[in-house]
């Protein structure tokens, strides 16, 4: 069986106002009826995968067990951790949980704040990575770029790959959030994939990388998951040697430094819905270009998204171009699209005023 590691412990800034730190991005209805997370959650209950390990933070566990239980689902396991330290420590003890039962025991890391509309397609992908990941390389899984983008990892195929291939492939190098200029160098090249952010791996081949690459992680993150304390369908991981862990995504921790790595081609749809930007794209504008939810009205407007999240309050926006608007109970954005990965900024202001 596959044991899916569902990380669902980011804040998700880039979506502010519906994405909050006391509700992140995830477990928002950002498109359709069921949260990121839900679809997560659905795309591998499916037989040949056990059931998920939830990594997340104590802030967000309740709203976790309620939309688990909002679809009847179950857990292996919910880890909570004590602050958050990003995905590598994530994914170590995750790892380490697993590996306590089966060493050999496949792990494939889901994000939780992205769209794959074709779970069928998805789930094939993941089948055909297996054979890889069972000899020991740690898979990641590749999207076909299309625009220069800063915000993600990149993987540049080995000598002779194959941008589109059905199969696994052996993996140059992984190079994460690089600047603009190589990020054009390396769309303008054609040899380089986008990276999912979703891994398969044994819990043995990522246990022996942290030994190599991140040897200190490995010792404080054994010691807080040996110390969990369980209660409430919750394991919480020891707050004593989880403070001392390094805070850094398991890209840069892992990925950008090991030797034995594999890619997965995926062109079965995929968007990391990372801003408003992309949530208008993937909502699908209508003629005008524009994106209205209920209680929202556009008129005269083009390439413009309206929200209105709130159960009363009535959104009409007049002869706006390339505008976002989300209007919430107690914060309303109102910002140019191409202006909108700029909502991070809006979100340190009001922090440091808090
Ligand atoms: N449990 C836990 N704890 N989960 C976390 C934490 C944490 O401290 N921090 C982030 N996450 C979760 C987020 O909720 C998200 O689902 C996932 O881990 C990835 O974190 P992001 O913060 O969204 O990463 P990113 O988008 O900047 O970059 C990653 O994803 C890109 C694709 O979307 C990288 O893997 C990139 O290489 C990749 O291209
Ligand atoms: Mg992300």
């Amino acid at each position: 069986a596959i044991h899916p590691v569902i990380l669902c412990g980011g804040n998700g800034t880039r979506l502010w106002p519906l994405s909050r730190k006391s509700y992140p991005k995830q477990f928002a209805r950002l498109m359709g009826e069921e949260s990121l997370f839900q679809s997560t959650l659905r795309r591998v209950a499916a037989q040949d995968y056990a059931l998920p390990m939830i990594v997340t933070g104590a802030p967000v566990r309740f709203i976790v067990a309620e939309q688990l239980a909002a679809i009847q689902m179950a857990a292996q396991d919910v880890l909570i951790e004590p602050a958050g330290r990003n995905t590598a420590p994530a994914v170590l003890a995750a790892a380490l949980r697993l590996a306590k039962r089966d060493a050999n025991a496949l792990m494939l890391v889901l994000p939780s704040d992205h769209m794959i509309p074709d779970a069928e397609a998805f789930r094939q992908a993941v089948e055909a990575a297996m054979p890889r990941a069972l000899a020991g390389d740690l898979v990641t899984f590749g999207i076909a770029p299309t625009r220069a983008e800063t915000g993600y990892g990149w993987l540049e195929l080995a000598a002779g790959g194959k941008a589109n291939g059905d199969q696994p492939q052996a993996l140059a190098r992984f190079i994460e959030k690089p600047d603009l200029a190589r990020a054009k160098q390396m769309l303008a090249d054609g040899n380089f994939l986008w990276n999912a952010g979703i891994f398969l791996f044994t819990a043995k081949a990522i246990l022996a990388a942290y030994r190599t690459h991140a040897p200190q992680m490995l010792d404080y993150v054994q010691d807080a998951v040996v110390k969990a304390q369980k209660a409430a369908g919750f394991t919480t991981l020891a707050e004593d040697p989880w403070s001392k862990v390094e805070d850094v995504s398991i890209d840069y921790a892992i990925m950008e430094r090991a030797g034995n790595l594999a890619v997965m081609p995926y062109s079965g749809g995929w968007s990391d819905l990372g801003g408003w930007n992309a949530v208008w794209q993937e909502s699908g504008p209508d003629g005008a270009g524009n994106v209205t939810s209920d209680r929202a009205t556009a008129i005269d407007c083009h390439d413009t998204l309206l929200r209105s999240e709130t159960g009363g309050v009535e959104l009409v926006g007049i002869g706006l171009d390339d505008f976002v608007v989300v209007a919430m109970n107690d914060a309303v954005l109102v910002a140019r699209k191409s202006d909108s990965q700029r909502v991070k900024e809006a979100v340190t202001i009001l922090q440091a005023q808090a």
